[in-house]
């Protein structure tokens, strides 16, 4: 009898270690060290999307932070003077961004993440764009929302900047590991 037991034991082991290695698989994805996985997130929610693109691709991830941080008051939309606004409406203004280049001859593909704002990508994505040769890159957006679409804001962003090679962007809201992983390995598939 106890030498059943402990075959049936041993045998829902084996069953869950089986089970398990597919997502070590999924957890194992080495890095790769032509992509970038640069995102700007004023309230974390692209952010923690941006984590999970770039542990689907092995990507370095890159945080565009703002030379002075975004406050609440910043971010009232419903508040015309507020800094967001006052950006949005000036599509000349750029946002400094805080902190040291990146060396971008590293990298062959760069995904850009960002919140949706007045239905644009924030000013600060084009002062990120803005610094460095984007020639033969190729360029993936992502965005969160508040329900807007990515299509104009990923439109605008490829008119603004046409010396990269665009590829589909994608609205990730509330986007889990497999929906992201399933997206990058697509959009990368029509990358290669
Ligand atoms: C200034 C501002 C403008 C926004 N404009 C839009 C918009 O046009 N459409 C929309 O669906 N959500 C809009 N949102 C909501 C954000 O896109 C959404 O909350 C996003 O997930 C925030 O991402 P984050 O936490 O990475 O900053 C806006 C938010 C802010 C702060």
């Amino acid at each position: 009898m106890y030498k059943l037991v402990l075959a049936g034991v041993s045998a829902l082991f084996m069953a869950a270690a089986a089970c398990a290695q597919p997502n070590q698989t999924m957890n194992s994805t080495q890095p790769n060290p032509r992509i970038l996985v640069a995102c700007f997130s004023a309230t974390g929610t692209t952010a923690r999307i941006a984590e999970k693109v770039a542990a689907a691709t092995g990507g370095t991830l890159y945080a565009i932070t703002p030379a002075e941080p975004y406050t609440a008051a910043d971010l009232d939309w419903t508040d015309k003077r507020s800094r967001s606004s006052r950006e949005m409406n000036d599509p000349k203004a750029r946002p400094e961004i805080g902190g040291e280049k990146i060396d971008m001859t590293r990298y062959e593909v760069i995904f850009v993440g960002y919140p949706i704002w007045w239905d644009l990508a924030p000013r600060i994505v084009e002062t990120f764009l803005d610094r460095y040769d984007l020639g033969g890159k190729t360029v993936i957006p992502f965005a969160t929302s508040g329900g807007s679409g990515i299509s104009n804001s990923a439109a605008a962003l490829k008119k603004a900047y046409p010396q990269a090679a665009w590829r589909p962007g994608r609205l990730l809201n509330r986007a889990g590991d497999a929906e992201v992983r399933a997206w990058v390995e697509q959009v990368l598939k029509v990358e290669n």
